[in-house]
């Protein structure tokens, strides 16, 4: 097919815009890995792309309507502000992001008071905006792709407007178990899933989420729509790019004088609850107590950045990652010595320096859709550094044989896993490496979209 009867949907827009000190509005790449991940794909194709403005720039920048940007059609929302808060704030990110990762504290939360049932109607509300405006947008029998939980009604909204266009959503989250979903009131879960079921495919990055939904869909509605499994690849040339610019090289020099010659840990995460860096520090400190002759030898730098600060689980959780790390400190520092170097400014370059050079990369989340950390870190690394992988990420599907894997609720065997892949014989440390990075680099970018058209009997 023709890349201009391509349109992405998706809550971030493939550019945000920002003001110089000038005053000028510049534009860069739009946050996010999804941006990451698709942009590139699509730019220079003529697709359209509709996505939601998400500051007073990105406002200004799209006022006059369709923007034409790095080839493509942008079609950014001004969504009034209670709407847009009451869906992304509300009911994207407190209710469905955290029943699809299983992460509520069930005896405490969540509330689903009087608010949050308005806050639903925002939700429906913002994924009517979205509908509206692709309905207008994309051209006749176009092929809509539509990305993740803020926008499961979507399909509802399209199918009576325009029944010419083809409709995929894809998940980058995992999907929750039946006895998660029931959580949500009975009606919102019946709505979420007849949305779904209206895309003719749904995609997830796991046969594990797959499953989930297929079962969701079967207890709630007695039918599930086709659903289908590609996970995302790394975006390796992105990221080999980045491994040789100066700016990588300057932090990469940095951490060298850090790290000191001692064996090197490293996490890199958005600072969120699923991402399970508590538990992480809490495993080293067990590694330290238990291996004396490790104490001085080895250092933990962690790459935490900000996330959802509106949020207070996100601010409760980031003071209880700087506790964490800052109790390891306090009980093996020494004035030579920092056993955990925690940052949490966003700094890419920084971060692509650690994957190349790590010993082990902890990636250990509660649960999590892909984790692409994992494959971009075992496709940049230059030191035969281990994986130790949570076995409730997305990505253990594709290494669970190129990696360590771990119970991520299991401390002790976290430690034991950290201390495996810190002591193994060099034969093995360089299996494993090798095995990890064709595992993640054997499907390219390319083959995601490709899956995604092929859903819907497409290709371009
Ligand atoms: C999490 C989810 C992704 C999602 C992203 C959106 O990381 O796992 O599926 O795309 O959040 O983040 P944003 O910053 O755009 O809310």
């Amino acid at each position: 097919m023709d890349g201009s009867r391509l349109v992405i949907a998706a809550n971030r827009g493939p550019v945000s815009f920002t003001r110089d000190s000038s005053g000028a509005l510049v534009t860069k790449r739009g946050g996010g890995g999804l941006v990451a991940s698709m942009a590139p794909l699509v730019e220079g194709t003529g697709a359209t792309w509709v996505g939601a403005a998400m500051s007073d720039a990105d406002r200004e920048a799209t006022a006059g309507g369709v923007v034409e940007t790095s080839g493509l059609r942008y079609r950014c929302l001004d969504i009034d502000a209670d709407t847009y808060r009451m869906a992304y704030d509300v009911i994207a990110n407190s209710a469905l992001w955290f029943v699809h990762h299983h992460l509520f504290d069930l005896p405490r939360r969540p509330v689903i008071d009087r608010g949050w049932y308005e806050a639903w109607e925002g939700y429906r509300a913002y994924n009517q905006i979205f509908g509206q405006a692709v309905a207008d947008e994309a051209p006749d029998g176009a092929v809509v792709l539509v990305q993740d939980y803020h926008l499961s009604l979507l399909a509802s909204e399209l199918a009576a407007k325009r029944p010419d266009l083809k409709l995929v959503h894809f998940h980058h989250t995992p999907f929750a178990e039946p006895e998660w979903l029931s959580v949500l009131p009975d009606e919102w879960a019946r709505q979420l899933l007849e949305g779904l079921a209206a895309f003719h495919a749904c995609g997830f990055h796991s046969v594990r989420w797959a499953r989930s939904f297929r079962s969701c869909c079967e207890e709630v509605l007695g039918h599930a729509p086709p659903t289908f499994v590609s996970g995302l690849p790394p975006a390796v040339d992105d990221l080999d790019a980045m491994a040789a610019s100066e700016a990588c090289g300057t932090e990469g020099s940095r951490i060298d004088a850090a790290v000191g010659g001692r064996r090197l840990i490293v996490r890199v995460d958005r600072m969120e609850p699923s991402k399970n860096i508590v538990r992480g520090f809490q495993a080293y400190d067990e590694l330290l107590y238990r291996r004396p002759e490790l104490r001085g030898q080895v250092v933990f730098m962690a790459f935490c950045y900000p996330s959802r600060e509106a949020l207070s689980e996100y601010v409760a959780y980031n003071a209880d990652v700087e506790a964490a790390a800052a109790a390891v400190n306090d009980r093996w520092g020494t004035v030579q010595w920092s056993p955990v170097v925690l940052h949490t400014d966003d700094n890419f370059a920084r971060s692509v320096a650690a994957l190349v050079r790590y010993d082990a990369l902890l990636v250990n989340p509660v649960r999590d859709g892909m984790n692409l950390v994992a494959k971009e870190g075992a496709a940049l690394n230059q030191r035969d550094g281990v994986v130790v992988l949570s076995r409730q990420a997305g990505a253990w599907d594709e290494l669970s044989e190129a990696s360590i894997g771990v119970n991520p609720f299991d401390v002790k065997a976290t430690a034991d896993a950290l201390e495996l892949a810190l002591t193994m014989g060099s034969e093995e440390r360089r299996r494993l490496s090798a095995a990890a990075r064709s595992a993640s680099t054997a499907r390219s970018l390319h083959t995601w979209l490709d899956d995604q058209l092929a859903a819907v009997g497409e290709s371009l």
